[in-house]
């Protein structure tokens, strides 16, 4: 047996999408993206490697579980660190609330630390960002800390992210309306690429992505707050034109997401200044700045129940939390 190592990761919320894959096995975007980890909702993963294992055991919180992108990550794993035994894996997520929010980027960040650890390698930030990027793209940003970009670049070597501003001394917050917990219909896997392969508009996308990132980076630097809630709003729209101009067409949202949504427009025409961003899915986040919270757990109240309404602020970077 090897000896067990423990990894915590936070999830993040994309504020610049990654929406299209350039090659599907190394998982190397079609655009940079750029987004906050969040500290409310984490993965806790141990993992440690026994000859007696007829194959890997994943155990997602204490019932054991099947998963495609786990075994096939623990291949990848092996390849790379030489690894010949099988693992037991042990997840467990954190999520205060009906769920509906578990991600794959916590988790895979936090399996990328404690398996390579297992295995008896210790990785840099950047080799560990490529790493998690080979279990789900969204993952390697969650390496680090508070905004986080993960920068496309152009096959495994290249492709990792880089801390933005990994303490956020900001007045920044999410505010998560929990609409639906159950299995998306369509996986982001499945969704970007038919969106690459047949919306008209895709070729728009990239181009549009990578100025908003540029945008998007001077917004913070001068936290300019009006600016980045902006630009992250109308990137998450233009994400979801994709799938509307795909063919078959496709949409995350759910009525509630459309309630959540004017709900949101209807306080900034009050002034009450919130923007929101959706993922694959139909939960909704509202990026707000936190003396604005109550006023809009308030407008959110008589649809949501208080459990349907997590407020997160920015979270740290993947680390152990539990080593031999
Ligand atoms: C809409 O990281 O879940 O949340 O790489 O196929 O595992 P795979 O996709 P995933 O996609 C996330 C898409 C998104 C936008 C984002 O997080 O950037």
């Amino acid at each position: 047996q090897s000896p067990k190592y423990t990894a915590r990761a936070h999830t993040n919320i994309a504020l610049i999408k990654y929406w299209g894959k350039l090659d599907q096995d190394l998982i190397i975007p079609m655009n940079s993206s750029l987004s906050l980890t969040l500290d409310k909702f984490y993965t806790d993963t141990s993992v440690f490697f026994d000859s007696t294992l007829k194959q890997d055991i994943f155990r997602l919180n204490n019932k054991e579980s099947s998963s495609l992108k786990v075994t096939h990550f623990m291949k990848v794993l092996r390849e790379k660190t030489g690894e010949t035994r099988f693992a037991m894996i042990n997840s467990e997520n954190h999520v205060p609330s009906a769920a509906g929010l578990a991600s794959s980027a916590s988790a895979f960040a936090a399996l990328a630390l404690a398996a390579s650890r297992a295995a008896g390698l210790v990785l840099d930030s950047r080799s560990l960002s490529r790493l998690a990027r080979r279990g789900s793209g969204s993952a390697t940003r969650s390496i680090y800390g508070g905004f986080v970009e993960w920068q496309q670049g152009s096959d495994d070597a290249t492709s990792y992210a880089v801390p933005f501003e990994e303490n956020v001394a900001w007045d920044l917050s999410m505010i998560a309306v929990v609409i639906s917990a159950k299995q998306k219909k369509i996986s982001s896997s499945v969704g970007m690429q038919r969106v690459v392969a047949t919306s008209p508009y895709y070729s728009a996308w990239r181009k549009t992505a990578a100025q908003d990132l540029a945008a998007m980076k001077k917004a913070i630097k001068k936290r300019d707050f009006r600016q980045v809630g902006t630009i992250a709003e109308e990137n998450a729209m233009k994400m979801h034109a994709l799938n509307a101009s795909a063919h078959p067409h496709f949409s995350y949202f759910e009525p509630a997401s459309l309630q959540v949504m004017k709900i949101v427009a209807d306080l900034r025409s009050n002034g009450i200044f919130c923007y929101y961003t959706l993922d694959a899915g139909p939960n909704v986040k509202i990026i707000c700045q936190n003396k604005d919270i109550q006023t809009i757990l308030a407008a959110l109240a008589p649809s949501f129940s208080q459990e349907r309404l997590v407020v997160a602020g920015p979270g740290p970077g993947v680390k152990l939390i539990d080593k031999p």
